[in-house]
């Protein structure tokens, strides 16, 4: 009998969490829990989630940045419809798919051509770790520099380029020759390839962590410090590409030219996974140097047809719909009434971003009530009142979102590009009114970050926060 997929989802829909505590991360499903995120989703389109009884949720989580044309498009549905209705040949791997070859057509026409070609796999972690690999056998050299607070993805190698030691601890030994400069420091950076012992420089042009970014022109010195040193120039793109910050790719905020850049999450359309190493094709050629290195790096699923055509999918919506633009615009919009809520709100230290790559940073407040609660939960764990606001954005607002990563008193958004006019008013009136609460020592939103703080004490030195991913 076939699998009636449509039946057991029906029927079965609810023991998500009783299946994931049996079954997968039970940590995960604890801290879900506490937070308040043990939420049961049944559908989802565009900007939204929908529960059982369908109620909307505003994403602007985005599944961490999977989302940029926003949940289950039609354009992406259809892709993968005509994919299954052709009966296509797949992964034959001792051919030359032309789903892969039409994909790699489309994306290089979204980049600058010194970017020309494009090896295919299934994730932003293992685009980084082919980007360590290339940049490894172009220059002969091991090391690697990265920036403190750098997310380039969980496997070994990346962790290896990691800026939060939180993720490293346990897993170690990582890979050798490995260092970290702050943000901004050129004269460590400088100090660092003048040994010229180093392979690639690698960023986030936006980092995840904190949504940083050099408000002056390291980047642009970075690039030609790394030129004169012969040290590859790395553009970590899985979040901060395809529109996410208002350009096409994080790197043209600074008109920047990588030698190697990586995508991932959004090109997926939010359905198969896919990802790409784009590189200069002389630094390319420095992996399959031969015959018998044809397949040296290689991805079983790399270039398999269902991922393929999400991509050539996510490429046409993003033009078709304008979204590129859309970021940028409704990104400063948001930006713009966000800022002014400053006004109203002393919790409120920064709003900063680009496009729709958004962080909203607090600090104490100078109101009594609010500062006693500030002082309570700083007591325990500082992202423990950044994680009260985003619960208590979800519980009474229904809007995902998330903390921007360890020991920071930031709340990150990263709305789908689609976002508009209405989800943009929704967000703003939301926090308006979470940081009004806070006013209110001890009150209900209070109640919550002491029940945060009863777990962290509870279960030190494990968090109870949750960003994990960001
Ligand atoms: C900048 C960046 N690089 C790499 C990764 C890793 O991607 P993946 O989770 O697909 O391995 C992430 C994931 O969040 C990321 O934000």
């Amino acid at each position: 009998m076939p699998l009636d997929l449509k039946n057991l989802i029906t029927t079965r829909l609810g023991e998500n969490y009783r299946l994931h505590e049996q079954h997968l991360n039970s940590t995960l499903v604890s801290v879900q829990r506490i937070i308040g995120f043990d939420h049961v989703y049944a559908q989802a389109r565009g900007c939204y989630l929908y529960d059982l009884d369908g109620h909307d949720y505003l994403d602007f989580l985005s599944g961490y940045s999977v989302f940029n044309i926003g949940r289950n498009h039609p354009a992406v549905q259809q892709a993968i419809r005509d994919v299954l209705e052709m009966d296509l040949p797949n992964m034959v791997q001792m051919d030359c798919s032309l789903l892969s070859g039409l994909l790699a057509e489309a994306l290089l026409k979204k980049l600058p051509s010194h970017l020309n070609a494009i090896f295919f796999c299934n994730s932003g972690t293992e685009a980084t770790e082919g980007a360590i690999k290339f940049a490894r056998a172009a220059t002969g050299r091991t090391g690697l520099v990265s920036i403190e607070k750098a997310f380039h993805g969980l496997t070994n190698g990346s962790l290896s380029v990691m800026g939060d030691v939180h993720f490293q601890e346990g897993f170690g030994p990582l890979l050798g020759g490995c260092t970290r400069i702050a943000m901004g420091d050129f004269a460590a950076l400088k100090a660092k390839l003048e040994r010229r012992d180093i392979a690639a420089f690698i960023i986030e042009p936006v980092q995840g962590k904190g949504v940083q970014f050099p408000k002056d022109d390291f980047y642009v010195k970075a690039q030609q410090l790394c030129r004169e040193t012969g040290t590859l120039f790395i553009c970590d793109e899985v979040q901060t590409g395809l529109g996410r910050t208002g350009k096409w790719w994080g790197f043209e905020n600074w008109n920047l030219e990588p030698d190697i850049i990586t995508v991932a999450k959004s090109l997926s359309g939010g359905y198969v996974p896919v990802a790409a190493i784009v590189a200069r094709r002389e630094i390319y050629q420095k992996t399959f140097s031969r015959l018998d290195r044809c397949v040296v790096h290689s991805s079983t699923f790399g270039r398999n047809n269902l991922a393929m055509a999400c991509g050539l999918a996510t490429l046409q919506v993003l033009d078709d719909e304008n979204l590129v633009e859309q970021a940028r615009v409704n990104g400063e919009e948001l930006r713009k009434r966000l800022d002014a809520l400053k006004e109203k709100h002393s919790l409120i230290k920064e709003v900063r971003g680009l496009g729709m790559m958004i962080a909203i940073e607090f600090h104490q407040p100078k109101e009594f009530a609010a500062k006693m609660g500030w002082k309570l939960l700083h007591m325990v764990e500082s992202e423990l009142f950044a994680q009260m606001i985003v619960t208590t954005l979800f519980k009474k607002h229904r809007i995902l979102t998330q903390i921007a990563g360890h020991g920071m008193d930031v709340l990150k958004i990263l709305p789908p590009l689609v976002t508009g006019e209405k989800e943009i008013e929704r967000f703003v009136n939301a926090l308006d009114d979470v940081l009004a609460d806070c006013r209110k020592f001890p009150g209900p939103i209070w109640d919550f970050g002491t029940q945060l703080v009863k777990h962290s004490l509870r279960r030190k030195p494990a968090k109870v926060t949750s960003s994990a991913q960001i």
